[in-house]
């Protein structure tokens, strides 16, 4: 079976070696560096959109964040560049303030990454990795958080290199081919009954996937593919968009403030730019870049309702024959191209449908890649949850107004897309490569 990438990162359900966690952080760094190969430093270091942080940032961001966790808190050494502390710290200046901060240029943001990370592969030899060790080490869970979060950041700078103008990118020709569509359309019937959400304890899992509880859920019916650019046309081309009462409040108010009148970076005139392209827009692929309003009130024209993200877990993660909760839809083997896509390859969603290995054992596809979808859901924590290693990842942001998207993208690492990850924006962000599907209640 064709693997995603002749260095497809080692990982998933079992606690990596020493030299496992090093090949995953190499592994990890080869591709961000891969992706802004082609980007000038120019580029680089400007602010393309006050909703994205410069790239040279995030790549100081991402070297700054491995010298915290891996050198100081696992390794106990001091800051190597202490004054640059504050500058990458996510939490001390939101993104549209960031251009303004003395970060390093991408040239000096290349070499403090590499400063850093000869420091870290120097601890990773003296650290203990056995399930014995402190919290941090014991099973890797440091290490891997850390080259997660690299890979996360991959994602965050092609929505920056998505939104710039075009000319500032131009993705690789490299392309996975889609198998040809089995079916869309459609929808499954998920039963009532608990289920078991979240981490199974097997594999890393951030703090907001624990811990693992039992939600019983009432029937449900979720739609078998997510909502096409062929269903979506629909929707605006029958004034979707004019129509007040499709919209919660908080929507309309939204749509009357942007002028939305159609997805992100479509056109007015049919197309679609993507990167430095635009193209007539295709009717078979999922829809993307829909902000939480625009996917509700799609739900709402059809007489639907966006799923709770319990109930997209149930439909993607449960087995009910086997009585199991996969890591992936289809199982716990890791993502391959056959299966899902992931992992920067495609540098687009492909056809609804069009991958049946990945199926859940509902029989639900492409929760695995292609878009990020909407759920109903507000992001907090679960009951019991407990912040690790730092509040700052998730806890902060409980109780605000962000939802939660599941499944991950096209341009999801494949260790990030497993069935219980989280993740959370704005109901109003369009830049993320984010699409949905519809559910509904079923009469008991
Ligand atoms: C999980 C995508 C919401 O980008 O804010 C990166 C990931 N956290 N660095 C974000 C993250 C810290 C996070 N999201
Ligand atoms: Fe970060």
């Amino acid at each position: 079976m064709a693997r995603a990438t002749e260095t497809a990162p080692p990982g998933g359900a079992r606690p990596l070696s020493a030299e496992g966690l090093a090949e995953l952080l190499e592994e990890t760094r080869r591709r961000t560096l891969a992706l802004i190969e082609p980007v000038s430093e120019s580029d680089l270091e400007r602010v393309h959109d006050p909703l994205m942080s410069p790239l040279a940032w995030d790549l100081g961001h991402i070297a700054a964040f491995e010298d915290l966790w891996l050198c100081r808190r696992a390794g106990r050494l001091e800051p190597l560049r202490p004054e640059l502390a504050e500058v990458y710290d996510a939490t001390e200046t939101p993104r549209r303030d960031r251009g303004k901060l003395p970060y390093l240029g991408a040239r000096e943001a290349r070499a403090y990454m590499t400063e850093v990370r000869e420091r870290a592969l120097s601890v990773l030899e003296r650290v203990d990795l056995s399930p014995e060790s402190d919290p941090l080490n014991a099973r890797g869970l440091v290490w891997e958080m850390v080259a997660l979060h690299e890979q996360q950041h991959d994602e965050t700078m092609l929505q920056t290199l998505q939104i710039a103008e075009a000319g500032v990118y131009r993705p690789p020709s490299r392309r996975v081919d889609a198998p040809p569509v089995e079916r869309t359309g459609g929808t499954v019937l998920v039963e009532a009954g608990p289920f078991p959400m979240g981490d199974a304890g097997a594999g890393f899992a951030y703090d907001n996937e624990r811990p693992r509880h039992e939600p019983d859920l009432p029937a449900f019916e979720i739609d078998r593919t997510p909502v096409t650019v062929g269903a979506y046309r629909e929707f605006v081309e029958e004034g979707g968009y004019r129509e007040r009462r499709w919209w919660s409040d908080e929507g309309w108010a939204w749509r009357e403030a942007e002028g939305a009148e159609r997805p992100l970076y479509w056109t007015a005139d049919g197309g679609q730019r993507i990167f430095d392209a635009v193209e007539p827009l295709d009717d078979s692929l999922p829809v993307a870049h829909v902000s939480f309003y625009e996917a509700e009130a799609y739900c709402r024209f059809r007489g639907r309702r966006l799923p709770t993200e319990a109930e997209w877990e149930k439909a993607a993660a449960w087995d009910p024959e086997r009585g199991e909760h996969r890591r992936y839809p289809w199982g716990d083997a890791e993502p391959d191209t056959a299966r899902a896509n992931l992992d920067q390859l495609a540098f687009r969603p492909q056809p609804a449908g069009s991958r049946p290995a990945g199926a859940s054992a509902y029989g639900v596809l492409g929760m695995a890649g292609d878009v990020w979808e909407w759920t109903s859901s507000r992001f907090g924590g679960y009951p019991g949850f407990r912040a690790f290693p730092y509040p700052e990842y998730s806890e902060i942001f409980f109780g605000g107004d962000y939802r939660v998207l599941r499944g991950g993208s096209w341009a999801t690492r494949p260790l990030v897309a497993r069935t219980s990850f989280r993740n959370w924006d704005h109901p109003q962000r369009r830049q993320i490569f984010a699409g949905f599907r519809c559910a509904n209640d079923v009469e008991p």
